[in-house]
């Protein structure tokens, strides 16, 4: 008989219910057995979901973390509250899947390292996208030596402008001085990506952006501040109700908050909820553009831009990586991976092909939670080791540092 370890979460939002979703359908691998959030809704929807037994779920973290509940913590509350979720954890001798970023402060980040060494248990940054069947294929490919040597990394993130309103001008993303700044909620997934393609640690790093548009000062003549008050609310694409009703965005947790979202409870909900204001008039500060350069020990380059305005409903990455012998695109839109060795005929690969199971990120958030168990297993530090994880975060840091200044080449100061 395979090995099952049990497992708790401390923070059901999306992401946790996501995970615990995908350990309940491996029962072979893993058991849910205890769950933590201060929200008795979410706590409600999880019990049901996973038949917990009531004594088992916890509506605050002084009574869950009185003792260790299972082999494995999965820490999905938000970006400032994970470091210290994480430090009860290891004490209690948990391992644990954290979800990403590990925290919006770089002090932060680089302190985990040392209780997660003096605990000696593992932490398992959420970079999903490395267990991604169509971003494994290419590290595949690239370490393979299938275009020669890598030269160059060329990676767009097109946030789309809808889920920039949901998360990042409405939502829990909105603010850098409560979470995160853009580049690290958004784009610790490409640091982290372009750091393992270019099998190097970054070297220097340069980056400019700013919030253009999602300002008090572009809201339209006449505008309301609640889209259900407004004249465009037919006519606006930032539209809560166009974005939630129409577009069919994501509302069950965060805007209606119950197992179910209906046109119905949406628009009650669009009423009073934060994702019923309009995107001028909320206290947003992240940015809606951002180009970023980096140059990496070995000498690759890359350059990122992450961009709102991009016409696509929950967005997606287009990778090419430039090499001596041929390129490679890495389409998520389009949906392909092209491989173009130089003097050969192209080859077209559809990504849906390499996905075996249907699920958010591409199949990463499946690929993790295999990933974990394998790991779990194994006495090696498996690929997504914990200073890894840092080392994504600090390419941000720096990026925000040099974005705040203007553009100035920052040198990576490693853990
Ligand atoms: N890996 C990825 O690609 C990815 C994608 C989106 C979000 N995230 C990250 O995942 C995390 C969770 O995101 P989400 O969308 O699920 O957010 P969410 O806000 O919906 O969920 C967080 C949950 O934590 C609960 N909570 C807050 N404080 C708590 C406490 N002290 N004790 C117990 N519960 C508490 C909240 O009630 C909420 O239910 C965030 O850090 C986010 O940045 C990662």
């Amino acid at each position: 008989m395979e090995k099952i370890f049990t497992a708790s979460c401390i923070g059901l939002g999306h992401r946790g219910i996501e995970y615990l979703q995908e350990m309940y359908n491996t029962p072979n691998h893993y058991k849910v057995v205890s769950v933590c959030d201060i929200d008795k809704k979410r706590l409600d929807i999880a019990k049901h979901d996973f038949k917990l037994d009531e004594s088992l779920c916890f509506d605050n973290e002084e009574d869950f973390f009185k003792e260790k509940r299972s082999d494995i913590l999965i820490v999905s509350t938000q970006d400032r509250d994970h470091v210290g979720h994480c430090i009860k954890g290891l004490k209690l001798g948990y391992d644990i899947l954290c979800e990403k970023p590990i925290s919006g402060l770089e002090n932060e980040v680089r302190e985990l390292v040392d209780p997660q060494r003096k605990y000696g248990h593992k932490i398992f940054v959420c970079h999903v996208l490395r267990y991604a069947p169509a971003f494994t294929k290419a590290k595949k490919l690239l370490d393979a030596g299938t275009i020669g040597q890598l030269v160059m990394i060329d990676d767009i993130e097109n946030v789309g402008f809808f889920h920039q309103a949901h998360s990042f001008v409405r939502g829990c993303w909105r603010n850098s001085n409560e979470t995160s700044p853009m580049i690290l909620a958004k784009c610790c997934h490409d640091m982290d990506l372009l750091t393992w393609y270019a099998n190097s640690r970054c070297k220097s790093i340069s980056s400019i952006g700013d919030l253009r548009f999602f300002k008090h000062e572009n809201q339209p003549e006449g505008a309301a501040d609640r889209c259900l008050d407004c004249k465009y609310v037919n006519s606006c694409p930032y539209s809560a109700v166009y974005g939630y009703t129409v577009l069919g965005f994501n509302a069950r947790l965060s805007v209606v908050n119950e197992r179910v979202a209906s046109k119905e409870n949406i628009m009650e909900a669009l009423k009073t909820s934060p994702y019923g204001r309009c995107v001028f008039k909320c206290d947003n500060n992240v940015v809606d553009n951002q180009i970023t350069m980096m140059r990496f020990e070995n000498g690759v380059t890359a350059n990122l831009r992450m961009t709102a305005f991009t016409n696509c409903k929950a967005g997606g990455r287009i990778l090419k990586f430039y090499g001596t012998y041929g390129q490679i695109d890495l389409d998520e839109l389009a949906n392909t991976i092209t491989v173009g060795v130089f003097g050969k005929e192209k080859e077209i690969i559809n990504i849906d092909n390499l996905l075996d199971l249907e699920d958010g990120h591409g199949g990463g958030d499946a690929g993790i939670i295999r990933e974990l168990y394998n790991n779990l297993l194994s006495t090696q530090p498996g690929s997504t080791t914990l200073a890894a994880s840092v080392e994504s975060h600090l390419m941000a840091f720096a990026a925000e540092e040099s974005r705040l200044k203007g553009g100035e080449l920052i040198y990576i100061k490693h853990q």
